[in-house]
């Protein structure tokens, strides 16, 4: 049999539209989301790529919702994503981590029966020293009644994404989404400037090598976490000490551990009680990005998917990857609070 390599290669495009025939009642309108999707990332990436050289670096003179100096790079993805949704006629509204409330669809463009999230740019504090940064996704089906989004249409828990992903600026530009059929990812060819096939059906291993945390917060946790972090390092209990990485990206943290098989954790701490990264943007797509790869994702409590938001942007404690270490949070976290409360 021929195997010419060029007729095996699966474009994002392709493959897009073969999980969409699993659906016999498809319309298209989220096939073309991930499309527009997909554009916007090679539009951030060059962008990214060209940060040194085209005047793109550094921070602006204003701070976003979150309190936060915006980076220019933030600012220019956050603008890349929505006009590169706004006018598909496929979403009823929008919400950034960069913009205070939600992002109508303007009225000269149709609407349709999505709601996208996103946080346009993911660890951008690392973007002036060539660190890897990312792209965050949470796509969830309209609830409200009449044409255009309300606010109801973004305060969905994680259980109600349709599809989910998140793109990696690294050595490599990578897009990696699912619909609820398993995760995939795909590896930019820059020659070619398509998303090409790179790791189906991404399965992450049940135990990590690595553990993902700030530990410059170690004073400021409470003692179950200090207690989970021993047990992580090998410093109490039987396990193998895990290889601490942290990047200081979300993105590039979780990748690393969703190939490779680790746990990235943000607890809750005294100066941000509620813990730090956002649900709706940060933690619902990762989450159901790493259980559809055999991981688990919890607050350290709960299933980060069972969460039933009241804020966009509010924040969550996140324990999220390898099975095996994510259960052992939640039996470290629920047993050492139910010891504190008895
Ligand atoms: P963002 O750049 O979108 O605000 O996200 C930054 C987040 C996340 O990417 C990363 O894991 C975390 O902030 C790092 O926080 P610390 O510097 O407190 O560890
Ligand atoms: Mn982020
Ligand atoms: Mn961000």
């Amino acid at each position: 049999m021929v195997t010419n390599s060029a007729t095996s290669v699966v474009t994002i495009e392709r493959f897009i539209i073969e999980q969409e025939r699993l659906h016999p009642h498809a319309t298209g309108d989220l096939s073309s989301v991930l499309y527009d999707l997909a554009l916007a990332a090679k539009m951030i990436a060059s962008k990214v790529r060209m940060a040194g050289i085209a005047d793109v670096l550094g921070e602006t003179d204003h701070e976003n919702v979150q309190g936060e100096v915006q980076q220019k790079l933030d600012v220019i993805s956050n603008e890349i994503l929505v006009k590169a949704l706004d006018h598909g006629g496929r979403l009823c509204c929008m919400a950034s981590e960069e913009e205070p409330d939600l992002i109508p669809i303007p009225d000269n463009f149709n609407t349709g029966p999505y709601a996208l999230l996103f946080d346009p740019l993911d660890g951008s504090s690392n973007i002036d020293v060539n660190v890897p940064v990312g792209t965050i996704f949470s796509i969830v089906r309209k609830v409200s009644p009449g044409s255009r989004g309300e606010m109801m249409d973004l305060l969905q828990p994680g259980l109600a994404q349709v599809a989910a992903g998140y793109v990696i600026y690294g050595s490599s530009t990578m897009m990696v989404y699912t619909t609820g059929q398993g995760a995939h990812g795909f590896t930019l060819d820059p020659s070619i400037g398509e998303f090409l096939l790179s790791h189906p059906n991404i399965r992450t291993p049940a135990h990590g090598k690595f553990l993902s945390v700030n530990h410059s917060y170690e004073a400021i946790w409470n003692e179950p976490v200090k207690a989970l972090m021993r047990q992580y390092r090998g410093l109490e209990g039987k396990r193998e000490p895990m290889n601490i990485r942290y990047v200081g990206s979300l993105v590039a943290d979780f990748h690393r551990n969703l190939l490779a098989g680790g746990v990235f954790c943000y607890p809750a701490n005294t100066r941000t009680p509620r813990g730090k990264l956002r649900l709706l943007y940060e933690a619902n797509p990762l989450a159901f990005i790493v259980e559809q790869a055999g991981g688990r994702a919890i607050t350290g409590s709960q299933r980060i998917m069972e969460v039933v938001p009241n804020d966009l942007h509010q924040r969550t404690p996140l324990y999220i990857g390898s099975r095996d270490d994510v259960d052992l949070a939640e039996r470290v976290l629920a047993k050492q609070a139910a010891g504190a409360a008895a």
